[in-house]
């Protein structure tokens, strides 16, 4: 039996300049999708997939994420007065368990890899979970839950993949694959952001990940990569050999969130999603379609 993954990083150190005004004073994770933030989305589906203590690798401008973690006085003592029971027990539903969550601060946003190994000296020498709130993923169970099945039977280092146009492989850390059984794929290689002239594959990694602390010592050398960032790709290639690799194709639908129109498509999704706004939300495509 495999030690069982308990913490998950949250890098929420972002410039998110692609929403751009909307982030100048908010965090990117702080956006709604329908009525919930991205950041709560993905700390939902860690803690259904056992995750237990939440780590959150936060920048400037990112206190209002501490203060959706926290009680808020004001707020429920009004709910309560105005018998408001339901809307202050889903609050409620909201707040991780005192001690569960800690914050430290990524001083410049160097890259995803230098975020995630802001948060070495929590983490220490256990594997841990990576997840990026602004992949918004559709899906059950949730994804990071069946990573975790596939993971307690493989170990090593295991990323959520899925298959992307050739044309967009320069957004994208991309697989060289080994084999593929058409849900897991064993990969020699990982290349960050390639063109399609010289991608190896079409399997990109999306934002979930199941690390193996090994990870942090390539971190430790501080190495940039593509765009002159200190990539997480690049650390978790340079551990193969080490640490076996391997792609899990989830099960659902991903949104990319960072980006306006996954965004948009995102909110639609959600909304169809849910039983209380399905029709209306159909009723609003119609007129526009
Ligand atoms: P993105 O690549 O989407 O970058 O980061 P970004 O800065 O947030 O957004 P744009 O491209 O400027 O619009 C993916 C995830 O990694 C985190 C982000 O907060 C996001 O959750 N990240 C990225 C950091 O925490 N620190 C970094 O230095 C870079």
């Amino acid at each position: 039996m495999r030690k069982p993954i308990r913490r998950a990083i949250f890098p929420v150190a972002g410039l998110g300049t692609r929403f751009l005004p909307a982030t100048k004073s908010m965090p990117k994770e702080m956006l709604p999708v329908v009525d919930k933030p991205l950041i709560q989305y993905a700390v939902d589906e860690a803690r259904e997939a056992g995750i237990e203590e939440f780590i959150f690798v936060t920048g400037r401008s990112k206190s209002s994420i501490e203060d959706h973690f926290d009680h808020s006085y004001e707020l429920e003592h009004s709910l309560e007065e105005r018998g408001k029971t339901e809307l202050l027990n889903m609050l409620h539903t909201v707040l991780p368990k005192v001690g569960q969550v800690s914050y430290t601060r990524q001083q410049q946003p160097l890259g995803l890899g230098h975020a995630v190994w802001c948060a070495r000296y929590h983490v220490r020498d256990e594997p841990f979970a990576v997840l990026l709130a602004d992949d918004l993923i559709l899906s059950k169970p949730g994804c990071l839950r069946q990573m975790m099945d596939i993971y307690n039977d493989v170990g090593g280092n295991l990323v959520a993949v899925e298959d992307v146009p050739k044309e967009d492989t320069s957004k994208y850390g991309i697989l060289d694959v080994i084999s593929d059984d058409g849900t897991i794929a064993n990969a020699r290689g990982l290349v960050e952001k390639p063109s399609p002239e010289v991608a190896p594959s079409t399997l990109s990694i999306i934002g979930r990940y199941l690390l193996q602390p090994e990870v942090f010592s390539q971190l430790d050398l501080q190495q940039t990569g593509a765009g002159g960032e200190i990539q997480l790709t690049d650390a978790i290639a340079k551990t193969i050999g080490v640490v076996p690799f391997r792609g899990f194709r989830f099960k659902g639908k991903r949104y990319d969130c960072g980006d306006k129109l996954g965004f948009l498509e995102a909110n639609l999704a959600f909304g169809l999603d849910r039983e209380d706004l399905r029709a209306g939300v159909r009723e609003v495509l119609k007129k526009y379609i």
